[in-house]
């Protein structure tokens, strides 16, 4: 990975209970929030992860942006992000507001030249035709609302309903909050994990939860898809809001945290499990993101650092019960900040035997031809967990 720090500060945790009813495979963002929601509805529930909190959820930028993340014939991820969206508030209350850094600004999308414009206007009619509450915006207004703009942008899309958060300081919160052992799981079945210590747990539900590396864990097309992204550091409120750039037909975005961080991002780039950094890469993130937001020029570079989404090839989560029998919560690729409350939830409710808060019947993991069940596991797997 990058030049960041190699974990984040992990708080000391609950104690591990012998017989826990659930396991879950992996203490990213997802499996600690489903984790913490079952223990709030009295199950007992530990995570099994070698380095927790250190996959793409320490990576992300931590937008929370249904609308900015819609895209044409995805209707049904569009539900299940404003679900989460509106799930955002009580989530962030519970586990503290100012401790994660949850803010309501609203987002802006900017153009940065005519050909990028008419990008936006599509989107736009995307935006009209779901009947989201979004405002377009000329060039003057941009900028009026984000004084950071170059000059030339030539219009953009403000939306209230997209948010933000800090998913380190989330997942640092979550930790604090959920037993959890340091190993690997190396098989795994419904009822029972085989860990790379040597250790068998058993348990009433195993739910994986392993990123990016679920789809070599078990038979799920869950592949990663790599994002390097960069952390400047500047005075407090130099950039009001979070914007998101379409710059000579790519995308960019800049997140300004409370303590004046900006996040940039990020590459989309198909690189196997590959998470280095590159000069082109960092390259491609500053040309683009100062040729929108001159003003950034002038600050500190502070990190690069890369991460693995974990992408099915619909791009659609995978939650729900596998042919296996063991639940599956992966595969939120660009939205896994976003949606973790609401598939903690989701999640829960299977595990129970509760109707869950959404549907998921588009979010099955037996909607694909290769179903859970028929995979052997990759003797390669335990070296590409991140240590
Ligand atoms: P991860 O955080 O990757 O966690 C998976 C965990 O599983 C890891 O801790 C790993 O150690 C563990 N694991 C793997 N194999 C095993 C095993 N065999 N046994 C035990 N544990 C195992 N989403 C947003 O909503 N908003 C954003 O702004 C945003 N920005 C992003 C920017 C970048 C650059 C990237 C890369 C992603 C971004 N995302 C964003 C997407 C988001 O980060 C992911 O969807 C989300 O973090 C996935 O969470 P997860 O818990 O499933 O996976
Ligand atoms: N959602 C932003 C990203 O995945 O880069």
């Amino acid at each position: 990975m990058g030049d960041g720090p190699s974990s984040p500060d992990v708080p000391a945790r609950p104690d591990v209970s012998p017989n826990p009813d659930v396991i879950i495979v992996g203490g990213g963002i997802i499996g600690l929030s489903t984790a913490w929601q079952l223990l709030q509805e009295g199950t007992e529930a530990v995570v099994l992860d070698p380095a927790p909190g250190t996959g793409a959820s320490h990576a992300a930028a931590g937008m929370l942006a249904p609308i900015h993340e819609a895209y044409w014939g995805e209707s049904h991820i569009l539900r299940l992000n404003l679900a989460a969206s509106q799930a955002w508030p009580a989530f962030a209350d519970k586990i503290g507001v100012d401790a994660v850094d949850y803010r309501r600004h609203g987002m802006l999308m900017a153009a940065y030249d005519a050909d990028d414009k008419a990008l936006l206007d599509n989107l736009g009619d995307l935006h009209e035709q779901e009947g989201l509450p979004v405002e377009r915006l000329r060039s003057r207004e941009c900028r009026a609302r984000e004084p950071l703009l170059a000059p030339g942008v030539r219009g953009g899309v403000y939306s209230p309903l997209d948010h933000q958060v800090n998913p380190r300081r989330v997942v640092a919160e979550l930790l604090s909050r959920v037993p959890a052992i340091a190993a690997s799981a190396t098989e795994v079945s419904r009822n029972r994990v085989v860990a790379d210590d040597g250790r068998v747990m058993t348990c009433q539900q195993v739910v994986v939860a392993a990123g990016a590396w679920t789809g070599r864990l078990l038979g799920v097309p869950i592949r990663p898809i790599k994002g390097q992204i960069l952390r400047l550091s500047g005075p407090e409120g130099l950039l009001r809001l979070p914007v998101r750039g379409v710059v000579r037909g790519s995308s960019v975005y800049a997140v300004p945290r409370s303590d004046g961080e900006i996040v940039v991002g990020a590459t989309q780039e198909e690189q196997g499990f590959d998470t280095r950094v590159t000069a082109g890469g960092v390259y491609e993130l500053l040309r683009d993101v100062l040729a929108l937001l001159p003003g950034l020029s002038e600050i500190d570079l502070v990190e690069t650092w890369a991460g693995l989404r974990p992408g099915a090839p619909d791009n659609a989560p995978i939650i729900g019960t596998g042919e296996d029998g063991i639940v599956y919560a992966t595969g939120h690729y660009r939205n896994g900040i976003l949606t973790a409350p609401v598939t903690a939830a989701a999640v829960a409710a299977v595990v129970q035997g509760h109707e869950p808060p959404v549907d998921l019947a588009p979010f099955s993991p037996n909607r694909f031809d290769a179903k859970p069940g028929d995979h052997t596991p990759d003797p390669e797997h335990l070296s590409e967990v991140p240590a």
